[in-house]
C-alpha cells in the first residue's frame, strides 16, 4: 500500500427532512447567497424548503449557474458578493452548482489579479468563504469534496481546481429531490460516478485489498442500484443508494493509499469543451478506448475487475480482459449512453485538437505511471471514432 494523508471535514445529512438540521452550522447574522441553475429547484419544492429554513437571515438567490458552470458567470456572482457583503454560500442542485460555489468562494477572496488562475496557472488557493450544499443529482461527489471543475466560454476551455478550504461545510443529500431528474441525467449520475471509481481502481495491483473490495462495493451497487434509478428516478430506495453510491465515489475515501489516473477525465473534459457533450457522456467514449490503448497495462486489474464485478471468469488473459471491457460498455449503453465519437458528431479533427492542446500545456504523461501520452490520447480516441 502506498503512503497516504487523509482528511474529510464534510458533515453529511442524508435522506428526508433534513434541511431544517443545517441552522447551526451557519453564524447567526451571515449574509447568505442562495446559489442555483436553471430553476429545477423551483420545481422540486427545494428552494421553497430552503427559504424557509433561512426565514431569519438574509439571502439573496443568485440563479443561471450553467451544467459546466462558465467562469463568466462565477465573476458575476463574485461581483454580488462583494457588493452585497455576502459570507456564505449555499449551494443547491448538481455538481455544476456547487463546483461554481466553490470557485466563486474562492475568488470571492482572491488576492491576485484573476481570479482564472486558480485554474490557468494553479495558483494555491490560501481562502475561501465558507460554503455548503444541497445536492439534487446524484453523480459528481462534489458535495463531498474539494474539487471544482469550471470552463471559460471566451476560450473554450474547462480547467479543475481543489483546495483544502472549498471543501463544503456541510451538505444536505436529497434522494427525494432526485425524483424530478430526467432519465438522461440519471444516467449520466451512474456513469460518472462509475468511472470515477475506476480512475481511482484500475490502474495497477499494490496489495490494497481493502481499498479494492471498497471501490468494487461501489462499483457493484451502482451495477444493481442504478439502472433501478434510472427506470424510475421517483423510486426512492434505489436513488438513495445511487446517490451515496456517488458521493462514496468520490469523496477521497477509495483514493487512500492506492495510485490514480483521472486521464479519462483529462480527455473527456476536452470533449466537452470543444462539443459541449456532456461530462459522463465523454467519460464513456474515453474510458473503453484508454483501456484499449493500454491494454498489457491495465490488464491485470481489467481481469480482477471483470471478475469480481461481471463474474467474468473463462478464458484466457486477454479474452476476460477483453469480455471486461465489452460488459463495461454494455453497461453504458444500457442507460441509453452511446460510446462513439461518431454519436456526438465528433471526429478525426476533435483528436487532433485534444493532442494539440496537451501538446501545448505539457501535459505529456498524464494518468496512472505517466502512460497517457499524447499517443496515447490519440489512440485511444480513435479506437472510439
Ligand atoms: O440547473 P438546474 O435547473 O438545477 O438543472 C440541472 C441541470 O440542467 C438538472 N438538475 C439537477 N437536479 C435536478 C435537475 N433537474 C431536475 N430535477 C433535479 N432534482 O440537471 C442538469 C445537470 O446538472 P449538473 O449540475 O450540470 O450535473 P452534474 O451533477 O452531473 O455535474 C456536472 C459537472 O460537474 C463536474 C463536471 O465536469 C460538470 O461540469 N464534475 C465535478 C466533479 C467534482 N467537483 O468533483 C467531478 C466530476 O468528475 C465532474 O468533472
Ligand atoms: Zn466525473
Amino acid at each position: 500500500m502506498q503512503d497516504f494523508e487523509f482528511y474529510n471535514p464534510v458533515r453529511v445529512f442524508f435522506g428526508k427532512d433534513q434541511i431544517s438540521k443545517i441552522i447551526p452550522y451557519i453564524e447567526p447574522g451571515t449574509r447568505i447567497m442562495l446559489l442555483y441553475g436553471g430553476g429545477s429547484i423551483f420545481k422540486n419544492g427545494v428552494r421553497d424548503k430552503i427559504t424557509e429554513v433561512l426565514k431569519d437571515f438574509t439571502v439573496t438567490e443568485f440563479g443561471g449557474v450553467e451544467p459546466n458552470p462558465s467562469y463568466e458567470t462565477c465573476m458575476k456572482a463574485v461581483g454580488v458578493i462583494k457588493a452585497e457583503n455576502i459570507g456564505f454560500i449555499l449551494a443547491a442542485g448538481g455538481g455544476s452548482v456547487i463546483d461554481a460555489a466553490k470557485f466563486i468562494a474562492a475568488a470571492a477572496l482572491y488576492r491576485g489579479a484573476d481570479p482564472w488562475d486558480i485554474l490557468a496557472e494553479k495558483v494555491p488557493v490560501t481562502a475561501a468563504l465558507p460554503l455548503a450544499s444541497v445536492l439534487t443529482l446524484p453523480a459528481t461527489g462534489s458535495e463531498m469534496n474539494k474539487n471544482a471543475v469550471i470552463s471559460r466560454k471566451s476560450t473554450g476551455e474547462k480547467l479543475a481546481f481543489a483546495s483544502q478550504y472549498t471543501f463544503p461545510r456541510f451538505s444536505v443529500l436529497l434522494p427525494e429531490a432526485a425524483a424530478t431528474l430526467p432519465q438522461r441525467q440519471v444516467a449520466n449520475g451512474v456513469v460518472d460516478a462509475f468511472v470515477h471509481v475506476l480512475e481511482q481502481y484500475l490502474t495497477y495491483p499494490v496489495n490494497a485489498p481493502l481499498q479494492d473490495r471498497q471501490a468494487e462495493a461501489v462499483l457493484l451497487t451502482l451495477v444493481e442500484e442504478g439502472p433501478k434509478a434510472y427506470a424510475n428516478p421517483a423510486d426512492y430506495d434505489a436513488m438513495a443508494n445511487l446517490m451515496w453510491s456517488a458521493t462514496m465515489a468520490l469523496n477521497g475515501l477509495l483514493s487512500c493509499g492506492v495510485p490514480g489516473d483521472w486521464s479519462v477525465h483529462s480527455i473527456g473534459h476536452e470533449l466537452t469543451a470543444f462539443h459541449g457533450i456532456d461530462h459522463a457522456r465523454t467519460l464513456a467514449i474515453v474510458q473503453p478506448g484508454l483501456w484499449k490503448a493500454l491494454f498489457e497495462e491495465k490488464k491485470e486489474k481489467l481481469i480482477q475487475y471483470g471478475k469480481r464485478i461481471w463474474n467474468i471468469t473463462e478464458g484466457s488473459d486477454d479474452e476476460k480482459a477483453d469480455a471486461a471491457i465489452r460488459r463495461t460498455v454494455d453497461f453504458f449503453e444500457s442507460l441509453g449512453i452511446r460510446t462513439r465519437l461518431s454519436d456526438y458528431n465528433a471526429g478525426p479533427e476533435t483528436i487532433d485538437k485534444i493532442v494539440a492542446r496537451f501538446e501545448s500545456r505539457n501535459w505529456l504523461e498524464m494518468g496512472d505511471r505517466g502512460l497517457t501520452t499524447p499517443g496515447v490520447v490519440r489512440k485511444a480516441l480513435e479506437l472510439q471514432l
